[in-house]
């Protein structure tokens, strides 16, 4: 079964650049191939790992579920379902990506979502780590999973209100049964100074501290030129970052 990382968060906080920087650490460790799963119904995972995005499995479940395609002669509908998802994996050199897509269309999806994870586990068992980019909803990690989460990491932006809700997602996660082995706190795009300011604030939501990733001027400037994170320097201060926060929470 695959070492599950998942990362969970408000918009905005970072945990699509903390997810690419980890894939590329682990990739980097020779930790690999990982298993890239891009939950958040705004994807955009593929673009940090500078590749192509592929169909979303939402889209195919949607298809399938209301009898948009017929079913190829001699298949079964959950046969043609794990054909299109394994459709729909992108392979890259070290990475493949599983993009989910979302939300999901009035109707009860619930025998398709049995089988995707049936599928997922499968799917799983043929990496050694899997990482999951989640929406603070937590939607496709509650319905689409059976599997333990190794380590969940739930990211906040340097401001009160970010440590804040933080703590709400922590509350959210433990009441979904989600199997959590351990549960940190990232704090990102900090400053000099940020932490201890927010020292009273990450206390009282009783999540230990993984770490901080520090505003990185390069990390801005990738995302605004459409370059794949993976692709930062090795003395990049967000690259270094990550690394002791995978330390830290036992992924490396
Ligand atoms: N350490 C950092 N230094 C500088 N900029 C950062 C850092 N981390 C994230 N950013 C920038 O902040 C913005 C949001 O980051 P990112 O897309 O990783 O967050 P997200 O939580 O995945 O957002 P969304 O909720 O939209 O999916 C991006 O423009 C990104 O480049
Ligand atoms: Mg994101």
């Amino acid at each position: 079964m695959a070492f599950t990382i998942a990362i969970a968060g408000k918009g905005g906080t970072g945990k699509t650049t903390l997810a690419a920087l980890i894939i590329r650490e682990l990739v980097r460790a020779g930790k690999k191939p990982v298993l890239a799963v891009d939950a958040d119904a705004n994807a955009n995972l593929h673009e940090a790992l500078g590749m192509p995005r592929p169909e979303s499995i939402a889209d195919i479940t949607h298809q399938i579920n209301n009898n948009l395609q017929p079913l190829p002669a001699g298949m079964t509908k959950d046969q043609y379902l794990a054909f299109r998802v394994h459709q729909a994996l992108a392979e890259g050199d070290d990475t493949d990506l599983l993009v989910m897509g979302g939300p999901e269309g009035p109707g009860c999806y619930c025998y398709v979502n049995n089988l995707l994870r049936g599928f997922i586990e499968e799917l799983s068992k043929n990496y050694p780590y899997l990482v999951m980019d989640n929406e603070a909803g937590l939607e496709h990690l509650s319905r689409r999973t059976t599997q333990n989460v190794d380590v969940f990491l739930v990211t906040s932006d340097a401001s009160v209100r970010g440590v804040r809700s933080a703590g709400r997602i922590k509350e959210l996660a433990e009441s979904l049964n989600l199997g959590i082995k351990k549960m940190y706190l990232v704090v990102t795009k900090t400053v000099n100074g940020t932490l201890p300011a927010l020292k009273e604030e990450i206390e009282k939501t009783g999540l230990e501290l993984a770490g901080e990733v520090p505003m990185d001027e390069e990390v801005y400037r990738y995302d605004l030129e459409g370059r794949p994170l993976v692709s930062l320097p090795e003395n990049s201060p967000a690259v270094k970052a990550v690394r002791d926060i995978m330390y830290k929470a036992g992924i490396l």
